[in-house]
C-alpha cells in the first residue's frame, strides 16, 4: 500500500500487542500518523514512544471500546492531537479456542457482553470513517 496512508491519520485499536501493533506498526512505516490504543496503556504508550523516535508520530491511548465515553474520548484526543482521523482499525476483540464441551462459561459470557457492548460500532465493525475525517466532536 505505498503512497495509501502518507499523512493520513489512522486510529487502531487493540494496538498494545499482536495483530492491531503489527498493523500500527505498517500504517506508520508507510507515512501514517497513528493513534494506538488499547486496554493496555503501557502497552500503546511504549509502542508509541518506539515508533515517534523513528520519525513516525504515533501516540498511545488507553481506550476500553466497550466503554463508550472512553472510546469517544480517544477518538476526541486523537483527532486534536493529529488531526481528523482518515483510518479506522477495529481490531480489538477477544479469542479464546477449546473444545465446545469444556468450553468456559464465563468465557462465553463475556464475548456476549463484550460484543452487546457496541454502541459506537468499533466492537462489531460498523463504524467507518467518512470522507474528510473524523474531527473531534
Ligand atoms: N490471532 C488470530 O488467529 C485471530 C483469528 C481471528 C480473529 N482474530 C481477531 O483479531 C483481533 C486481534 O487478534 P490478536 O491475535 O492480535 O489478539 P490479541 O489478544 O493478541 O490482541 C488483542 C488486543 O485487544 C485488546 N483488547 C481486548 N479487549 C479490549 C477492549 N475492550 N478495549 C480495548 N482493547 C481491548 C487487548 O488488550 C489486546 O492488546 C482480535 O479481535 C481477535 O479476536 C484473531
Amino acid at each position: 500500500m505505498p503512497g495509501m496512508v502518507q499523512d493520513r491519520v489512522a486510529f487502531v485499536t487493540g494496538a498494545a500487542g499482536g495483530i492491531g501493533l503489527a498493523i500500527a506498526q505498517a500504517l506508520a512505516e508507510e507515512g501514517g500518523r497513528v493513534a494506538l490504543s488499547d486496554l493496555r496503556e503501557d502497552g500503546v504508550r511504549r509502542a508509541a514512544d518506539v515508533l515517534s523516535a523513528q520519525g513516525r508520530p504515533s501516540i498511545g491511548l488507553a481506550c476500553d471500546v466497550t466503554k463508550e465515553v472512553e472510546l469517544t474520548g480517544a477518538l476526541d484526543e486523537a483527532a486534536r492531537r493529529l488531526g481528523p482521523i482518515d483510518v479506522l482499525v477495529n481490531n480489538a476483540g477477544l479469542q479464546h479456542v477449546s473444545p465446545l464441551e469444556s468450553f468456559p462459561t464465563e468465557k462465553f459470557s463475556h464475548y456476549v457482553v463484550f460484543l452487546a457492548s457496541d454502541k459506537a460500532g468499533c466492537v462489531t465493525g460498523q463504524a467507518v470513517v467518512v470522507d474528510g475525517g473524523y474531527t473531534a466532536q
